[in-house]
């Protein structure tokens, strides 16, 4: 039986908190101010319309990512397993949580290991990157890519939660050039990732230019590690430090937007606070490549490996109609598809 280890119980209790507390952040994704210019006439047939992207040399049935989110429990294996069934059935991408447990705990690996039920679906690997300031260095990230036979790593950025922890660690000085050497040595693109509190235009090309292939954005708007943390909190004061953070962040679309400007040609994905295939279908016309999310997916693959498949087959349903009364007939339409803004919808 697995070992029962304090990022284990960590993660353990990450689970829970999600599935039964009100996580939610303060703040919107900002993709409601966004509307299509509806098309009465599209000129296309909705069932031709062509979900298709490919993302790192690997061809997705439809433009969806499961957010990164865990594995280290044998709750965690159950839920990667459903996860993956699930990613494999509908063609899209997949993350898995953050490898640490793993790493420093190897019998926990097959917890992660989910390439058996996910031979075709595109597979990220996922360690914060503040590890590289505590000791980690591109050996143990090649590690991580291994142990799930991943396409790429995931470096997640979460200074705000790990500050709001009793536990944290907070040495975040230093850490772009630990970032930089990972993008030059590993084998894998490099992605870099927010937990829900998005990016700046500054950040993300900080990132840009030290070689990180993607970024997922992980804005604000959807569930908020503060909160998470306020509800993991077991003193008064930790409580009231992670609840004062409920509204920080950048949301989702400005996160986007941020990103693009830095750098027109890196990889978007778009997350935090994504809960409908409209919402996707927005993120893409903004500028990204895909959508991704992750607390709607755990209420599902919580239960079962199809519940998790019809969930994701309403989305990418949802996406499908969008484009279709939108009048994009595939994805590179979407991204030139034109996006109202709602302060302009009522003009004259
Ligand atoms: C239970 C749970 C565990 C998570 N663990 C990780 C993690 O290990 N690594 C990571 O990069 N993000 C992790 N996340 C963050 C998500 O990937 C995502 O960025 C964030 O929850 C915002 O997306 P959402 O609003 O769709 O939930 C986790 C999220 C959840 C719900």
């Amino acid at each position: 039986m697995a070992k029962v280890t304090p990022i284990s119980s960590r993660k353990s209790s990450h689970i829970r908190i999600n599935l039964e507390e009100d996580v939610r952040s303060a703040l919107t994704t900002g993709l409601e101010n966004y509307a299509f210019t509806h098309q009465a006439l599209p000129e296309i047939n909705l069932d031709d319309i062509d979900l298709s992207v490919e993302v790192f040399g690997k061809r997705l049935r439809a433009p969806l990512l499961i957010s990164s989110m865990t594995g280290g429990t044998p709750e965690a294996a159950v839920i990667n397993h459903n996860l993956a069934t699930a990613a494999q059935e509908t063609g899209i991408a997949m993350g898995l949580g953050s490898q640490r447990a793993a790493i420093e705990h190897p019998e926990l690996a097959k917890t992660f290991q989910v390439r058996s039920v996910a031979p075709d679906a595109l597979l990220f690997a996922n360690l914060g990157a503040i590890q590289l300031n505590y000791g980690y260095t591109v050996d143990h990230c090649k590690r991580a890519v291994d142990m799930i036979e991943a396409d790429a790593l995931i470096l997640h950025l979460n200074a705000l939660q790990e500050a709001v922890q009793p536990e944290g660690q907070t040495h975040f000085s230093g850490l772009l050039k630990k970032i930089e050497a990972v993008c030059s040595e590993l084998p894998v693109p490099v992605i870099a990732k927010e937990v829900g509190w998005g990016f700046s235009e500054e950040t993300a090309g900080l990132l840009a230019s030290v070689g990180v292939a993607a970024i997922d954005v992980a804005g604000a708007g959807g569930t908020s590690w503060s909160q998470v943390e306020m509800h993991r909190a077991t003193s008064e004061s930790q409580k009231r430090l992670a609840a004062a953070f409920i509204d920080w962040g950048i949301p989702t679309a400005e996160s986007i937007i941020n990103v693009r400007c830095a750098d027109p040609n890196i990889l978007i994905f778009a997350s935090g606070g994504i809960r409908s295939g409209i919402d996707i279908a927005k993120s893409i016309a903004l500028g990204a490549c895909l959508g991704g999310m992750a607390g709607p997916f755990l209420k599902a693959a919580a239960q079962s490996a199809e519940l998790t498949v019809s969930t994701i087959n309403e989305v990418r349903r949802e996406i499908q109609v969008c484009m279709f009364a939108a009048g994009a007939s595939g994805i590179i339409q979407l991204r030139n598809t034109p996006l109202i803004h709602r302060g302009s919808l009522n003009a004259p």
